[in-house]
């Protein structure tokens, strides 16, 4: 009786009136397009239900049916009610079993939803449950989808083990050279083994459908994180970036180049350990030159993406990934993405030619020393960068432990962008200094000097004539 009452009074905090979002709605924000991308069709006949228990996923998995588990997931994920109240739902059931009530009857007695958002939850249960069949993995739920895949839960039958599994969209099937090179670079980042990485455990194929199977990590990406604080603390992003560098020196001296350093391909344990996905995966879609590599960078790569990849340079070294990274950096001090424009191209016109505006006069908070290291990370020529994953560690390090560095400084700043004049049209560095912040500073300070020169001077006039 007490959980009866415990749980209208409970309904009674929500709308239940209100209509759901659509799935994946609260992961949009502002500075990248929401993903559009449907989830994956059914590969094949029937579809792999929820967890049954053991998996320690939702409380939803120890209720009755399968279908049931989902419903539960959803209501806690839509905040429809907490997973106290939703546990206490499924309690409910236990007690009245062999009485013949539903889980769906106790849901809406205990006023937790309406009959409608109840359908509306059971057709969106449905369709979560038409992923791919993979031998030997159970589905558990989608973890998240970006502008190619989808990524799930599962769980490894014969390891009992959770694991993500990123199935992707049919169309990668057609392209044989994307196949092969998907595959190549898939085993070979199998072979790295970093805490700092997303470890990658297995590829396959079910039907027309790839999938990747990789280490599960239970946290949350550097983006989420931005959504939710705005901008990071200096040494929070410090920390992050000095792990991620980690990985890095790690993947270069594999032979690997990541080339889609973002927010989004940064995750962090619940007990802090960040982890960089997507290695090997980014660098076998990367190469696909069709239509949807195309859209996949107009969703979100750009902002990230190093002057040389825009410029198509296939011989890309370690700088490419440092300077991903240090736009990531940028992303994260700031809260905003170093160049904005009205599309793509927009861009990565301003990663080619457009000076950076130093993050530490958008955010007063940020250190000399944080800032330094960002502009060098993000300098525009490769060979005015950290040259090596190692040579930046060495400065966050001694950023972190609050000493001068060692590679980066304004003076060496200052000769990157002297370089960079050298190396630019004249238009464009007549262009040039209006968006920079440095540059317009300078300016500034020019105007307001020849204005004190020249009041002085009409001063002086003024007196010599009385
Ligand atoms: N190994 C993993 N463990 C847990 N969650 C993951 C894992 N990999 C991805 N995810 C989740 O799935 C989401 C989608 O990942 P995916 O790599 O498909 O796209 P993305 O990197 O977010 O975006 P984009 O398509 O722009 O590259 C991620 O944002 C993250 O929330
Ligand atoms: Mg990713």
């Amino acid at each position: 009786m007490r959980l009866v009452s415990v749980l209208i009074a409970r309904a009674r905090e929500y709308s239940c009136g209100t209509d759901l979002l659509p799935f994946g709605t609260t992961r949009t924000v502002s500075t990248q397009p929401p993903s559009s991308s449907p989830p994956p069709s059914p590969g094949g006949p029937g579809a792999a239900g929820p967890s049954p228990s053991g998996t320690g996923e939702s409380a939803g998995s120890r209720s009755g049916s399968a279908s049931d588990s989902l419903v539960a997931r959803l209501i806690v994920e839509r905040g429809l009610a907490p997973q106290t109240e939703v546990d206490a739902a499924i309690a409910a059931l236990r007690a009245n079993a062999g009485q013949g009530r539903a889980f769906s009857d106790i849901l809406v007695d205990a006023q937790i939803v309406t009959r409608r958002q109840l359908a509306r939850l059971r057709n969106e249960a449905e369709s979560d449950k038409t992923v791919l069949r993979i031998p030997g993995f159970q589905m558990i739920r989608k973890l998240g989808a970006g502008a190619m895949a989808s990524v799930y839960l599962a769980k490894q039958v014969s390891l009992d083990r959770l694991v993500a599994v990123k199935v992707l969209p049919k169309q990668f099937s057609a392209d044989q050279n994307f196949i092969e090179r998907f595959y190549r670079e898939g085993q070979a980042a199998a072979k790295l083994s970093d805490p700092n990485i997303v470890g990658a455990l297995e590829l396959g194929r079910v039907g027309e459908q790839h999938y990747f199977v990789m280490e599960y990590v239970d946290g949350d990406t550097v983006y989420d994180r931005i959504v939710a604080a705005k901008r990071m603390k200096d040494r929070d992003a410090l920390q992050i970036v000095r792990q991620i560098a980690s990985a890095l020196k790690h993947a270069h001296a594999a032979g690997f180049i990541h080339r889609d350093i973002k927010p989004k391909n940064i995750m962090i344990t619940r007990s802090g350990v960040v982890k960089l996905a997507d290695l090997g995966l980014a660098r076998a879609m990367s190469d696909k030159k069709t239509a949807e590599a195309e859209r996949h960078k107009a969703f979100g790569t750009p902002y990230y993406i190093s002057p040389e990849q825009v410029r198509g340079a296939v011989d890309l070294g370690p700088p490419a990934d440092i300077y991903g990274l240090g736009a990531t950096f940028y992303h994260m001090l700031t809260g905003r993405v170093p160049f904005e424009g009205r599309d793509p191209t927009e861009v990565m016109r301003h990663h080619l030619e457009s000076p950076l505006t130093p993050p530490d006069q958008i955010v007063s908070g940020i250190s000399q020393s944080t800032a330094e290291i960002v502009e060098m990370m993000m300098a525009k020529k490769a060979k005015d960068r950290y040259q090596s994953a190692q040579e930046l560690m060495d400065d966050l390090d001694l950023a972190l432990a609050a000493q001068p560095l060692r590679y980066a400084s304004r003076e060496a700043d200052i000769s990157a962008l002297a370089s960079q004049v050298e190396g630019t049209a004249e238009t464009e560095v007549a262009e040039a200094p209006r968006s920079s912040g440095r540059a317009s500073s300078l300016h500034l300070a020019l105007i307001i000097g020849l204005s004190a020169l020249s009041a002085a001077l009409l001063i002086i006039i003024l007196l010599i004539r009385k």
